[in-house]
């Protein structure tokens, strides 16, 4: 087993799992825990998110790293709106980091955020068990504003009535105004549309506090003391459907709280690059590449910071995409120059699989070699401190449930097969980010579209996605029929609305008629689908023509294959992967 405990840039506690720690999270089962490539998927995200390990845990009251930086900091009470929130927050060039709601006012005050926005959680104060918050935090004269569940707090802790058994509103109410607003623009209308998801509400605002909108089931629908620099609005500003929501925010950020807005990306790659430079030294770093995203990017960053000390390792399983091994090697060791141990292990992959058809046993024999392959390679980098992660902020960060708890939902199961007396520290250049923002990050690196843009890829690789046994000749085949797919889609300018598309070789034959001849060969099934986490999806409605040309392409120019089927189940019930 092998443990790396350290303590990260900003002082959170970091641990590596392996397996068999990690075992029976899932599905996903080994290979997602041992970290095969591309095992950062969503889903991988998702299925650790069940391990929950004392040593995993991290609380996020630690030291700011960049103490100099505004920052907004977004109170946690549940449910997921703190993301949204703090993502918004950034949207208009400002910092922002999700705190648990258990946060002390000593604990803030020792950060001092520029700012505090208060998140939504469950739907009323009332509720049995319902979060607080520390009320001196109200006495730090940081400019608070609370959203929905925040604005009821807000009007119950100083002193204000929250109803009890209100009817509530869900989805589009109308708000009108009803005073002068500080936190209102100017050219919303004295009516408009508000998103609303609450029963009970403010009735009556605290002393000291005007009410400036109403709606129907919320009489207090706004709520703002501008002496005391604390507001709150019942509704959800940071939806798209409060059209004037991203105003809000705007107003109560630079006007109210007096932010600048000059949070950049760019400024993310000076900070890092020093912080990484500083924290390593001479020192030697590794990271293991997936070919994936943001393992690239982290690696990319990483590099701009200390060159030629960084050496990645890219096992190359024979399971990956048409193409994908070549760009990786391509990407990193041609276009930045980045020292890449490209490890061919195909053939041990191949013979780990003969015979082997059952999916977990795939998943299995995969991860296992992968462990292995992973560990022969960097037995050489003895001398390696460091170990990139391209942890990502949502990773990091989640509700705790009620208590809104922050706590480390992804195990580090990229570390896999680390030999076991590596101590390692972990960097995790990452580990505040949002995916979109990695993506961004990636491209000002000089990282190409097609690495920044690439799509959730199963750690098993294609071997998930090949039902029967695994060979090469087969692997060959799904290849040429996975490009088809994504080149089709990419041409139709598809390809960014989709989650995931590719193509999966089922081990059963039909009969066809080709020229004169009877045919009687394999299906290629098409699976393209539309999704926010991978925890739900929908099959994507793709153009008809569109499914043509991938059919015809198919059968024309991938032997053996002689029907062509588009999967057109949700998830659930189905799962996006085949196995
Ligand atoms: P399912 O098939 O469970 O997949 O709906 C959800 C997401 O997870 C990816 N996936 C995996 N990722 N190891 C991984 O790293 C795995 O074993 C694995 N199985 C599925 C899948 O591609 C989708 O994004």
């Amino acid at each position: 087993m092998v443990r790396s405990t350290s303590s990260g840039t900003n002082g959170f506690a970091v641990s590596t799992v392996t397996s068999s720690e990690a075992t029976g999270t899932g599905s996903g089962g080994a290979a997602d825990a041992l970290g095969a490539p591309g095992s950062e998927s969503a889903a991988t995200a998702t299925r650790m998110r069940t391990i929950h390990d004392a040593d995993l845990r991290f609380t996020s009251l630690s030291q700011p790293q960049h103490p100099d930086r505004p920052t907004v900091l977004v109170v946690d009470f549940g449910a997921q709106y703190a993301q949204l929130i703090a993502r918004r927050v950034r949207e208009l060039k400002v910092y922002s980091e999700i705190v648990p709601h258990r946060i002390t006012a000593d604990e803030v005050a020792e950060r001092k955020p520029a700012a505090i926005v208060l998140s939504g959680g469950p739907k009323s104060v009332h509720v049995e068990g319902a979060p607080s918050l520390d009320p001196a935090i109200y006495d730090l004269g940081i400019p608070v504003l609370g959203i929905c569940y925040g604005a009821q707090l807000i009007g119950q802790q100083l002193g204000g009535v929250v109803g009890r058994g209100m009817q509530g509103e869900y989805g589009r109410a109308r708000m009108t105004r009803t005073g002068p607003s500080l936190l209102l623009p100017d050219d919303a209308p004295v009516e408009h549309d508000v998103w609303m998801s609450h029963f009970d509400g403010v009735t009556e605002a605290p002393e000291g506090f005007t009410v400036t909108a109403s709606t129907p089931g919320a009489p207090v629908a706004m709520l703002e003391n501008d002496e005391r620099r604390i507001y709150g609005v019942q509704f959800h500003p940071e939806v798209v459907h409060s059209p004037y929501g991203m105003a809000v925010l705007t107003r109560f950020l630079h006007e109210r709280a007096e932010i600048p807005s000059d949070w950049e990306m760019s400024s993310v790659i000076d900070e890092q690059v020093e912080e990484i430079r500083g924290r390593v030294g001479d020192a030697r770093v590794i990271c293991g590449l997936s070919g994936g995203v943001d393992s690239s990017v982290a690696a990319a960053l990483v590099h701009r910071a200390i060159g030629h000390q960084l050496t990645c390792v890219y096992v190359d399983t024979g399971l990956m995409r048409k193409g994908e091994s070549e760009q990786v090697v391509e990407t990193f060791r041609r276009n930045l120059g980045i020292e890449l141990i490209h490890v061919e292990a195909a053939d041990r992959f191949f013979a780990a699989l003969e015979g082997v058809t059952d999916p977990e046993a795939k998943r299995k024999a995969i991860g296992e070699q992968f462990i292995r392959v992973f560990e022969e390679n960097t037995g050489g980098l003895t001398d390696a401190e460091f170990l990139v992660q391209g942890t990502l902020y949502p990773d990091l960060i989640e509700s705790g449930g009620t208590d809104g708890t922050a706590s480390v939902i992804k195990s580090h199961h990229n570390v896999g097969g680390l030999p076991e007396d590596m101590t390692l520290e972990l960097i995790e250049p990452l580990r505040e980010l949002f995916k979109d923002e990695v993506r961004k990050l990636g491209t000002e690196l000089g990282l190409p579209d097609e690495m920044v843009w690439r799509q959730p890829f199963p750690g098993p690789g294609l071997g998930v996605r090949i039902i029967g046994e695994v060979t090469p000749e087969r692997v060959a085949l799904l290849q040429e029929a996975d490009a088809i797919v994504r080149e089709e889609l990419r041409l139709a300018g598809l390809e960014r609305e989709i989650w995931q598309s590719f193509a999966v070789l089922a081990d059963i034959r039909s009969v066809g008629v080709m020229g004169d001849e009877r045919t009687y060969g394999h299906p290629i099934i098409i699976r393209a689908v539309t999704s926010d986490d991978a925890m739900t999806a929908d099959w994507a409605r793709i153009p008809h023509d569109v499914l043509e040309t991938m059919s015809q392409r198919i059968i024309n120019e991938v032997p053996g294959i002689n029907r062509v089927v588009y999967d057109i189940t949700s998830k659930p019930p189905g799962t996006i992967e085949w196995e």
